[in-house]
């Protein structure tokens, strides 16, 4: 076995770690973490140290570490074919079974399953889809696509666009010009303090309709948005959102994508966050939580209406021109089986809405009264506080001080992972849905602490 102090200096040396400051890591100023072990909410480092996860990962590992049976089922899928390629009407039985697992699962009107490996890929997956969609219904000029600030859809060229958060942007050249921005559904930021809750869903759809207007509807081929804001600050929509956005997308034969890469198979405590707000997309994302993150998987599921053009695309022009060497990769498919199975043996969705409601109520009686706090919000088993220099304005403490780092790092050196989100002091939590209300007790403690450290 490596000494630590050797894989330190190979891990600065050769790794490229991704949202990282390059910098500052090569320097030896940013701390190095080897993870080996997991079970349940906790994971295990080489240093020793027993932490609380409680952002599962990325959140990802929705049923939690260390699970046996989707480790047995990767492991006999390896031994009796760990590849062969889905092109031109070929699969396994994990690949087939799992689309119909998801269909069974999925909102109504959903027709198909295409399998991608991330998040990312399969968000633009669903760019091209769109594109493929409005050329074959020959109106080739409209392919603008709205997203939200604040939202995340990724870090590829497309979704990177897509992506309406400043760091994602900047330096990259990006958004590319057929991504447009309209406001964020995030109600503790509202331009007006003294609007309603509905008064901002007036605000952000009137904000759309403009958008619309300016750009023209027949240039604008769809919508992408998260159920909840994820990455942009864990925000649950203001009251009425969905209904009325929907309202609008409608009117202008706006296609609706729903990015559930989070919310996806349980994480609202309802399997999708589509059937959670009452949305009707035309295309959902899923992700994470579709393996639980045992191996690198996602998909797009096609709604029907896209699905019958799809298949008219291709009686004109041959099969369709798209395709990853790792679609449906056999090891993720039989791992996305085994964990969809668990989540139901284990009653996991149930337990994401109940401990995740205990979290969030808990986290709000301790710290919502706390001078610097804003807002304590979630929806879930997600769930985050907000920090502000001054509670009645809502004023921001200068980015420099870096006030949600530091209480993630003071959270951290209570061995309890919290996400410091990228834009904002914003500490967020998406625990795996196997924790339990002790858990939750600890989690909220200890934040409570970390806070108090560094806030006073
Ligand atoms: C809502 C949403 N969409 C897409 C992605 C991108 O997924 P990936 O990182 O697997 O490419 C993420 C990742 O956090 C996400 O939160």
């Amino acid at each position: 076995m490596l000494k630590n102090d050797q894989l330190d200096q190979w891990d600065r040396d050769n790794f490229f770690h991704p949202s990282t400051h390059l910098a500052e890591f090569a320097r030896g100023n940013v701390p190095n973490r080897v993870i080996t072990g997991g079970s349940g909410c906790h994971i295990e480092d080489r240093d020793g140290n027993r932490l609380l996860d409680a952002f599962a990962g990325l959140y990802c590992v929705n049923v939690g570490y260390g699970r046996q049976d989707i480790a047995e089922a990767i492991a006999a899928q390896a031994k009796e074919l760990a590849y062969y390629h889905a092109y031109v009407g070929h699969g396994t039985e994990a690949s087939i079974t799992l689309s119909k697992m998801i269909l069974d699962r999925a909102p109504e009107n959903m027709s198909k399953v295409y399998f991608g490996l991330g998040g990312s890929d399969a968000n633009e997956t669903n760019i091209k889809l769109v594109w493929y969609y409005n050329n074959i219904l020959g109106r080739p000029e409209k392919k603008k696509i709205i997203s939200r600030w604040r939202g995340y859809h990724g870090s590829g060229l497309m979704t990177g666009s897509l992506t309406g958060l400043e760091l994602f942007h900047k330096k990259f050249d990006l958004p590319l010009t057929q991504v447009i921005h309209t406001e964020a559904p995030y109600y503790f930021r509202r331009p007006d303090l003294d609007m309603s809750e509905e008064a901002f869903t007036t605000h952000c759809v009137a904000e759309l309709e403009a958008l619309i207007e300016r750009e023209g509807a027949d240039t604008i081929a769809a919508f992408i948005g998260e159920p909840v804001l994820g990455t942009g600050g864990i925000v649950p929509p203001p009251a009425g959102y969905w209904d009325a956005i929907q309202k609008v997308l409608e009117k202008h034969d706006i296609l609706l994508i729903a990015d559930e890469v989070v919310t996806g198979f349980g994480r609202l405590g309802t399997m999708f966050g589509s059937t959670h707000y009452g949305i009707k997309p035309d295309l959902i994302t899923i992700a994470k939580g579709l393996t639980s993150a045992y191996a690198p998987l996602s998909g797009s599921i096609v709604g029907d209406k896209m699905w019958k053009v799809l298949e008219q695309g291709t009686d004109e022009n041959g099969p369709i021109g798209h395709g990853w060497t790792y679609s449906a990769h056999p090891i993720g498919a039989a791992a996305g089986v085994a964990n969809l199975k668990l989540i139901d043996e284990l009653n996991l969705v149930h337990n994401a809405g109940e401990v995740g409601n205990y979290l969030t109520t808990t986290m709000t009686a301790a710290l919502a009264d706390h001078a610097h706090v804003g807002e304590v919000r979630g929806e879930g088993m997600m769930c985050a506080v907000e920090f502000v220099k001054d509670k009645g304005s809502n004023s921001l403490f200068d980015a420099s001080e870096k006030v949600g780092p530091q209480i993630a790092s003071a959270l951290l050196a209570e061995n309890v992972i919290g996400r410091a989100m990228p834009q904002g002091d914003i500490l967020g939590f998406a625990p795996p849905f196997c924790l339990t209300k002790e858990e939750a007790d600890e989690v909220v403690g200890k934040t409570v602490k970390a806070v108090t450290s560094v806030l006073g």
